[in-house]
């Protein structure tokens, strides 16, 4: 019984340190070729936009809507997904507080490097907690790196009733524990850059947007009109 319990405490110490960094003896390597030089490359500034919501509240569809949009103006975006990451770098986490936190760091950290790598991560999470996201936001704010968070917001009578994969029901008859909304919570950002109303407006709408909030604040340059200028 002892035993058990002191297993117990350390896979919680374990938890509370998992953003610690462990490894001693390693260095970081700079290389030669710089983040300008990659922009100058690919004509193009990488960035992450972080989509936060409620299941079921059009994270995914934006961002997909998003992705075709960007590369019809020649940008080049990769979407990063709740569900999908959950297949391969977070296949091991669950759904509880810790592995949210865990999950949320770590592709925190996968945005900021495709972002430094010169491309615009779409990164669709329901990231539920404020510290989670805003650390996220801080990681990139320290790499010099721009992040946008945008409130996917849409009421939970709505995204129940949309249901898209069927969780919602489950969740209600308790075959789903802890479902964001039903008996997990779901911390609302205190400020969003971009706030949509996803249950009143339509994905085109969003889309603009998403578009004119990026021309508007210098984040993307069209590629046809570089070309324009040669
Ligand atoms: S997060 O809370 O850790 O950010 P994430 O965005 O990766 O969640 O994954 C959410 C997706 O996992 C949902 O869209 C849904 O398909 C699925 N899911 C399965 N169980 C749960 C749960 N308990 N709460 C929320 N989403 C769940």
């Amino acid at each position: 019984m002892r035993e058990l319990s002191n297993i117990a405490r350390q896979t919680v110490k374990r938890w509370l340190i998992m953003d610690e960094k462990i490894a001693t003896n390693v260095f970081w390597q700079d290389g030669v070729v710089t983040r300008q030089d990659r922009i100058s490359l690919l004509r193009q500034k990488g960035l992450t936009i972080w989509f936060t919501g409620l299941s079921g509240s059009g994270k995914t569809t934006l961002a997909i809507a998003l992705e075709q949009e960007l590369l019809s103006e020649g940008i080049l975006s990769y979407r990063l997904d709740g569900d999908n990451m959950r297949f391969g770098i977070n296949k091991n986490l669950g759904f509880s507080l810790e592995d949210r936190k865990e999950n949320i760091r770590r592709v925190g950290e996968v945005s900021k490097v495709l972002a430094d790598a010169g491309i615009i991560a779409l990164s669709s999470f329901i990231s539920p907690y404020r510290a989670d996201r805003d650390s996220v936001r801080e990681l990139h704010d320290s790499a010099g790196i721009c992040f946008l968070e945008v409130h996917v917001d849409c009421a939970l009578e709505i995204a129940e009733a949309r249901d898209p994969k069927g969780l919602y029901k489950k969740a209600r008859l308790g075959e789903i524990k802890n479902f964001t909304g039903i008996d997990d919570p779901y911390e609302v950002p205190l400020n969003a850059d971009i706030h949509l109303h996803s249950d009143s407006m339509s994905v085109s709408q969003e889309v603009l947007v998403i578009m004119a909030y990026l021309r508007q604040n210098n984040l993307y340059v069209p590629k046809s009109s570089l070309s324009e200028k040669g």
